[in-house]
Protein backbone atom coordinates (compact mmCIF):
# COMPACT_ATOMS: atom_id res chain seq x y z
CA UNK A 1 0.00 0.00 0.00
CA UNK A 2 1.77 3.53 -1.15
CA UNK A 3 0.32 6.74 1.42
CA UNK A 4 0.84 9.79 0.28
CA UNK A 5 -0.33 13.42 0.78
CA UNK A 6 1.33 14.38 -2.31
CA UNK A 7 -1.23 15.24 -5.42
CA UNK A 8 1.95 14.80 -7.91
CA UNK A 9 2.57 11.23 -6.72
CA UNK A 10 -0.64 10.33 -6.09
CA UNK A 11 -1.36 11.11 -10.05
CA UNK A 12 1.61 9.88 -10.73
CA UNK A 13 0.80 6.36 -9.16
CA UNK A 14 -2.89 6.57 -11.07
CA UNK A 15 -0.93 7.45 -13.96
CA UNK A 16 1.47 4.17 -13.75
CA UNK A 17 -1.48 1.80 -13.16
CA UNK A 18 -3.20 4.14 -16.10
CA UNK A 19 -0.54 2.71 -18.68
CA UNK A 20 -0.54 -0.89 -17.54
CA UNK A 21 -4.57 -0.73 -18.38
CA UNK A 22 -6.21 -1.04 -14.83
CA UNK A 23 -9.16 0.22 -13.64
CA UNK A 24 -9.13 2.80 -10.53
CA UNK A 25 -11.74 2.66 -7.86
CA UNK A 26 -11.76 6.34 -5.11
CA UNK A 27 -13.54 6.53 -2.08
CA UNK A 28 -13.55 9.84 -0.63
CA UNK A 29 -13.40 9.56 3.37
CA UNK A 30 -12.99 11.78 6.39
CA UNK A 31 -11.06 9.10 7.94
CA UNK A 32 -12.30 7.82 11.21
CA UNK A 33 -12.66 4.33 9.17
CA UNK A 34 -15.77 1.94 10.10
CA UNK A 35 -17.25 -0.72 8.90
CA UNK A 36 -19.10 1.06 6.44
CA UNK A 37 -15.90 2.21 4.73
CA UNK A 38 -14.50 -1.05 4.74
CA UNK A 39 -17.73 -2.14 2.89
CA UNK A 40 -16.96 0.21 0.14
CA UNK A 41 -13.18 -0.53 -0.32
CA UNK A 42 -14.25 -4.31 -0.96
CA UNK A 43 -17.17 -3.12 -3.44
CA UNK A 44 -14.32 -0.89 -5.13
CA UNK A 45 -11.76 -3.87 -5.20
CA UNK A 46 -14.07 -6.53 -6.67
CA UNK A 47 -15.16 -3.72 -9.36
CA UNK A 48 -11.44 -2.15 -10.33
CA UNK A 49 -8.19 -3.71 -10.55
CA UNK A 50 -6.49 -0.67 -8.28
CA UNK A 51 -8.32 1.19 -5.04
CA UNK A 52 -7.71 4.38 -3.77
CA UNK A 53 -8.62 5.96 -0.44
CA UNK A 54 -8.35 9.27 0.24
CA UNK A 55 -8.47 10.90 4.00
CA UNK A 56 -9.24 14.19 4.20
CA UNK A 57 -11.36 16.12 6.95
CA UNK A 58 -12.73 18.64 4.35
CA UNK A 59 -13.05 22.00 6.46
CA UNK A 60 -15.34 23.75 4.08
CA UNK A 61 -17.95 21.25 4.64
CA UNK A 62 -18.48 22.51 8.31
CA UNK A 63 -20.16 25.79 8.68
CA UNK A 64 -18.56 27.97 12.02
CA UNK A 65 -19.65 26.37 15.01
CA UNK A 66 -20.00 22.46 13.56
CA UNK A 67 -17.68 19.79 14.93
CA UNK A 68 -14.67 20.58 12.33
CA UNK A 69 -12.22 20.79 14.82
CA UNK A 70 -14.02 17.70 17.53
CA UNK A 71 -14.21 15.89 14.13
CA UNK A 72 -12.91 12.34 15.20
CA UNK A 73 -9.30 11.68 13.71
CA UNK A 74 -7.90 8.15 13.88
CA UNK A 75 -5.00 8.38 11.23
CA UNK A 76 -3.40 5.09 12.59
CA UNK A 77 -6.20 2.87 13.10
CA UNK A 78 -7.21 4.64 9.37
CA UNK A 79 -4.05 3.24 7.76
CA UNK A 80 -4.32 0.00 9.71
CA UNK A 81 -8.12 -0.79 8.40
CA UNK A 82 -6.76 0.42 5.05
CA UNK A 83 -3.94 -2.43 4.97
CA UNK A 84 -6.17 -4.66 6.17
CA UNK A 85 -8.73 -4.01 3.14
CA UNK A 86 -5.63 -4.32 0.83
CA UNK A 87 -6.15 -1.19 -0.81
CA UNK A 88 -3.40 0.12 -3.43
CA UNK A 89 -3.35 3.65 -2.58
CA UNK A 90 -4.16 6.28 0.39
CA UNK A 91 -4.17 9.78 -0.37
CA UNK A 92 -4.35 11.97 2.67
CA UNK A 93 -3.66 15.73 1.93
CA UNK A 94 -3.03 18.14 4.23
CA UNK A 95 -5.28 21.45 4.19
CA UNK A 96 -3.10 23.81 2.30
CA UNK A 97 -2.47 21.13 -0.40
CA UNK A 98 -6.55 21.23 -1.27
CA UNK A 99 -6.74 24.66 -0.33
CA UNK A 100 -3.72 26.62 -1.42
CA UNK A 101 -2.97 29.91 -0.51
CA UNK A 102 -5.53 32.61 -2.83
CA UNK A 103 -8.39 29.62 -3.21
CA UNK A 104 -11.16 31.03 -4.55
CA UNK A 105 -13.00 28.86 -6.73
CA UNK A 106 -15.68 26.41 -5.60
CA UNK A 107 -18.70 24.29 -7.07
CA UNK A 108 -22.12 25.79 -6.07
CA UNK A 109 -24.38 23.18 -5.68
CA UNK A 110 -28.13 24.06 -7.24
CA UNK A 111 -31.56 23.68 -5.97
CA UNK A 112 -30.62 19.91 -4.62
CA UNK A 113 -28.47 21.18 -1.78
CA UNK A 114 -31.27 23.52 -0.44
CA UNK A 115 -33.30 20.72 0.64
CA UNK A 116 -32.92 18.55 4.26
CA UNK A 117 -29.39 18.39 5.18
CA UNK A 118 -28.65 21.50 2.88
CA UNK A 119 -31.62 23.41 4.49
CA UNK A 120 -30.02 22.61 7.75
CA UNK A 121 -26.35 23.24 6.93
CA UNK A 122 -26.16 25.95 4.27
CA UNK A 123 -23.05 25.83 2.46
CA UNK A 124 -22.45 21.86 3.29
CA UNK A 125 -23.22 20.10 -0.12
CA UNK A 126 -20.93 23.14 -1.37
CA UNK A 127 -18.12 22.10 0.08
CA UNK A 128 -18.78 18.39 0.01
CA UNK A 129 -18.93 19.07 -4.24
CA UNK A 130 -16.02 20.95 -4.51
CA UNK A 131 -13.58 18.88 -2.39
CA UNK A 132 -14.86 15.53 -4.64
CA UNK A 133 -14.76 17.39 -7.63
CA UNK A 134 -11.14 18.43 -6.49
CA UNK A 135 -10.34 14.37 -5.04
CA UNK A 136 -11.89 13.16 -9.00
CA UNK A 137 -9.94 15.50 -10.69
CA UNK A 138 -6.59 14.26 -8.73
CA UNK A 139 -7.28 10.64 -8.89
CA UNK A 140 -9.42 10.40 -11.99
CA UNK A 141 -11.47 7.25 -10.96
CA UNK A 142 -13.32 4.93 -13.24
CA UNK A 143 -15.43 4.56 -10.53
CA UNK A 144 -16.83 6.43 -7.07
CA UNK A 145 -17.97 4.58 -4.33
CA UNK A 146 -20.38 6.34 -1.79
CA UNK A 147 -22.20 4.92 1.09
CA UNK A 148 -25.93 5.16 1.22
CA UNK A 149 -26.35 6.62 4.39
CA UNK A 150 -25.79 10.11 3.45
CA UNK A 151 -27.98 9.69 0.43
CA UNK A 152 -28.83 13.12 -0.60
CA UNK A 153 -24.85 13.38 -0.72
CA UNK A 154 -25.15 10.44 -3.08
CA UNK A 155 -27.44 12.18 -5.29
CA UNK A 156 -25.56 15.44 -5.17
CA UNK A 157 -22.53 13.40 -6.70
CA UNK A 158 -24.32 11.90 -9.16
CA UNK A 159 -25.99 15.12 -10.22
CA UNK A 160 -22.16 16.84 -10.42
CA UNK A 161 -20.94 13.92 -12.01
CA UNK A 162 -23.63 14.81 -14.97
CA UNK A 163 -23.38 18.28 -15.01
CA UNK A 164 -19.44 18.45 -15.12
CA UNK A 165 -19.55 15.22 -17.76
CA UNK A 166 -16.93 13.30 -15.87
CA UNK A 167 -16.19 9.99 -17.10
CA UNK A 168 -16.75 8.38 -13.60
CA UNK A 169 -19.74 5.45 -12.57
CA UNK A 170 -20.60 5.84 -9.57
CA UNK A 171 -21.99 3.26 -7.02
CA UNK A 172 -24.03 3.82 -3.98
CA UNK A 173 -23.57 1.19 -1.13
CA UNK A 174 -25.57 0.14 1.19
CA UNK A 175 -26.19 1.55 4.88
CA UNK A 176 -24.01 -0.83 7.21
CA UNK A 177 -25.52 -1.21 10.37
CA UNK A 178 -24.80 -2.31 13.90
CA UNK A 179 -26.52 -5.43 15.14
CA UNK A 180 -29.51 -3.52 16.76
CA UNK A 181 -30.29 -1.32 13.45
CA UNK A 182 -28.03 1.81 14.25
CA UNK A 183 -26.37 2.90 10.79
CA UNK A 184 -22.26 3.32 11.65
CA UNK A 185 -21.31 6.71 11.14
CA UNK A 186 -17.40 8.02 12.45
CA UNK A 187 -20.04 10.34 14.82
CA UNK A 188 -21.27 7.17 16.68
CA UNK A 189 -18.11 7.59 18.60
CA UNK A 190 -19.06 10.60 20.42
CA UNK A 191 -23.05 9.25 22.21
CA UNK A 192 -22.84 8.00 25.73
CA UNK A 193 -24.29 4.78 25.99
CA UNK A 194 -27.79 6.49 26.88
CA UNK A 195 -27.39 8.17 23.59
CA UNK A 196 -26.17 5.42 22.21
CA UNK A 197 -29.13 3.02 22.88
CA UNK A 198 -32.10 5.40 22.35
CA UNK A 199 -30.43 6.22 19.13
CA UNK A 200 -31.74 2.89 17.88
CA UNK A 201 -35.19 4.28 17.57
CA UNK A 202 -34.04 6.31 14.39
CA UNK A 203 -34.13 3.08 11.86
CA UNK A 204 -36.69 1.55 14.43
CA UNK A 205 -39.06 4.21 13.17
CA UNK A 206 -37.80 3.97 9.41
CA UNK A 207 -38.10 0.16 9.36
CA UNK A 208 -41.87 0.49 10.62
CA UNK A 209 -42.62 3.32 8.60
CA UNK A 210 -41.44 1.19 5.46
CA UNK A 211 -43.79 -1.87 6.30
CA UNK A 212 -46.58 0.79 6.47
CA UNK A 213 -45.43 1.52 2.92
CA UNK A 214 -45.06 -1.45 1.10
CA UNK A 215 -49.00 -2.20 2.63
CA UNK A 216 -50.14 1.28 1.47
CA UNK A 217 -51.81 1.59 4.53
CA UNK A 218 -51.17 5.06 5.77
CA UNK A 219 -50.29 8.89 5.15
CA UNK A 220 -47.11 10.97 5.08
CA UNK A 221 -48.69 13.10 7.82
CA UNK A 222 -49.47 10.17 9.96
CA UNK A 223 -46.21 8.13 9.92
CA UNK A 224 -44.03 11.52 10.22
CA UNK A 225 -46.21 12.04 13.48
CA UNK A 226 -45.58 8.53 14.69
CA UNK A 227 -41.95 8.43 13.60
CA UNK A 228 -41.26 11.79 15.62
CA UNK A 229 -42.57 10.46 19.09
CA UNK A 230 -40.82 6.85 18.89
CA UNK A 231 -37.11 8.63 18.06
CA UNK A 232 -38.43 12.02 20.85
CA UNK A 233 -39.71 9.04 23.32
CA UNK A 234 -36.52 9.02 25.69
CA UNK A 235 -35.83 12.60 25.03
CA UNK A 236 -32.10 12.36 23.80
CA UNK A 237 -32.35 13.02 20.11
CA UNK A 238 -35.10 15.87 18.53
CA UNK A 239 -36.57 15.45 15.28
CA UNK A 240 -35.00 17.80 12.45
CA UNK A 241 -36.76 16.26 9.47
CA UNK A 242 -38.91 13.28 8.63
CA UNK A 243 -38.82 13.34 4.45
CA UNK A 244 -41.00 11.11 2.54
CA UNK A 245 -39.18 12.10 -0.99
CA UNK A 246 -38.93 10.95 -4.68
CA UNK A 247 -35.10 9.25 -4.20
CA UNK A 248 -34.02 10.92 -7.31
CA UNK A 249 -34.99 14.62 -7.31
CA UNK A 250 -35.26 14.12 -3.24
CA UNK A 251 -38.91 16.64 -3.60
CA UNK A 252 -41.47 15.63 -1.22
CA UNK A 253 -44.27 13.39 -2.31
CA UNK A 254 -47.58 14.09 -1.47
CA UNK A 255 -48.72 10.53 -1.81
CA UNK A 256 -46.36 7.69 -0.62
CA UNK A 257 -45.69 5.86 -4.04
CA UNK A 258 -42.61 4.07 -4.71
CA UNK A 259 -39.98 4.51 -5.41
CA UNK A 260 -39.90 6.34 -1.97
CA UNK A 261 -37.07 7.24 0.29
CA UNK A 262 -37.61 8.27 3.72
CA UNK A 263 -34.95 10.51 5.09
CA UNK A 264 -34.45 11.16 8.97
CA UNK A 265 -32.39 13.76 10.71
CA UNK A 266 -31.97 14.32 14.37
CA UNK A 267 -30.27 16.07 16.59
CA UNK A 268 -28.54 14.90 19.76
CA UNK A 269 -30.45 16.61 22.80
CA UNK A 270 -27.95 14.34 25.40
CA UNK A 271 -25.64 16.72 27.65
CA UNK A 272 -22.61 15.44 27.56
CA UNK A 273 -19.89 14.63 24.21
CA UNK A 274 -23.21 14.50 21.87
CA UNK A 275 -24.98 17.24 22.30
CA UNK A 276 -26.19 18.91 19.21
CA UNK A 277 -24.66 16.97 16.64
CA UNK A 278 -26.52 15.30 14.00
CA UNK A 279 -27.35 11.87 13.12
CA UNK A 280 -28.94 10.72 9.88
CA UNK A 281 -30.64 7.48 8.59
CA UNK A 282 -32.80 6.70 5.63
CA UNK A 283 -34.62 3.96 3.85
CA UNK A 284 -35.22 3.13 0.09
CA UNK A 285 -38.50 1.73 -0.93
CA UNK A 286 -39.42 -0.02 -4.68
CA UNK A 287 -35.77 0.55 -5.79
O1 LIG B 1 -19.01 11.51 3.23
C1 LIG B 1 -17.93 12.02 3.57
O2 LIG B 1 -17.16 11.46 4.35
C2 LIG B 1 -17.56 13.39 3.02
O3 LIG B 1 -18.67 14.20 2.87
C3 LIG B 1 -16.75 13.31 1.73
C4 LIG B 1 -17.56 12.70 0.61
C5 LIG B 1 -15.48 12.50 1.94
C6 LIG B 1 -16.33 14.71 1.28
O4 LIG B 1 -15.52 15.32 2.22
Amino acid sequence: MIVTKSIAAARRQVGRWRKQGFSVGLIPTMGALHNGHRALIRRSRRLCDRTVVSIFVNPTQFAPGEDYRKYPRAWREDLTICRAEKIDLAFAPVGRTIYPTGFQTSVHVGPLADLWEGAARPGHFDGVATVVLKLFNIVGPDVAIFGQKDFQQAVIIRRLIADFNLPIRLVVVSTVRERDGLALSSRNVYLDPASRADATAIFRALKWARTRVRRRDAKAAVLRARMKAEIEAAGRFKVDYIGFCNPETLEPRCRLETPLVILVATVCRAKGAAFGRRYIDNVLIGV
